[in-house]
């Protein structure tokens, strides 16, 4: 299975638009039936899809956050058992970088994780290292600190996870990270994950557009793409969509 995730973050979106541009551009094309497109808009448009909308692929919805925390006074949360309540939310974005930087802990992303895991939503787990961290050559050392405590929990089944690489360098800039940068990051994750023991999936985000990604899909062990700024577009998410 190989995955297109839209990430929308916190954009206005007209999502009856989205989804006529993004239906009137597949048209007739064939998307690739291995192909599994997950949207992740924010918590209020997510009861406003369901597949009746985007008949023609393998759609999900996903979540862009959830609470660590099961129920209880966490004000303005979101719980695992909430999101499950709309079935067709299947997945959610966790330790997205722009949540790290507003204070998540690799502790909180995994107790993120465990929350959607019991509630059986996939998380989509967001890593990456700075522009700085590259530069000192400590790229695989802060990956691993990353993933280390989620990979090695033998009460964490790593298989119902995804994995999404998304360098901060290359987040929202227009340039995505070099091939050789995602090859070398994602052989790295799969030293740490014997895939040939596991069937976890490990994807890319970073500036992904519709003339990027066939590229970015050639590279060894990518099994999809999170896109961000080119999801707004209905138009541009099918292009990407039909290079799968
Ligand atoms: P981008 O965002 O595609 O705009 O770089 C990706 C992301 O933040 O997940």
């Amino acid at each position: 299975m190989k995955y297109l995730v839209a990430n929308w973050k916190m954009n206005l979106i007209n999502s009856k638009n989205w989804i006529c541009d993004f239906n009137n551009n597949l048209n007739d094309s064939n998307l690739n039936d291995d192909l599994r497109i997950v949207i992740c808009p924010n918590y209020l448009q997510l009861p406003k899809f369901n597949q009746n909308h985007l008949s023609k692929i393998n759609f999900s919805m996903g979540a862009q956050n959830v609470s660590g925390n099961n129920s209880g006074a966490f004000t303005g949360e979101i719980s695992a058992e909430h999101l499950s309540e709309f079935s067709e939310v299947r997945y959610c974005i966790v330790g997205h970088s722009e949540r790290r930087s507003a204070g998540e802990t690799d502790a909180m992303i995994k107790a993120k994780v465990k929350q959607l895991l019991t509630k059986n939503i996939t998380p989509i787990i967001c890593f990456g290292e700075s522009h700085e961290i590259q530069e000192k050559g400590e790229t695989e050392k802060f990956l691993n600190s990353q993933l280390n405590s989620i990979v090695n929990d033998e009460n964490l089944n790593i298989d119902s996870c995804i994995l999404a690489y998304e360098p901060l360098w290359a987040i929202g800039k227009g340039i995505p990270a070099d091939l050789e940068t995602i090859n070398n990051s994602i052989s790295y994750i799969t030293k740490i994950i014997d895939l040939n023991k596991s069937n976890l999936k490990i994807l890319y985000g970073g500036s992904v557009d519709s003339e990027n990604s066939g590229e970015i899909l050639s590279v060894d062990n990518v099994s999809g793409l999170l896109v961000g700024n080119s999801s707004l577009d209905g138009k541009e998410f099918a292009n990407i969509a039909k290079k799968f």
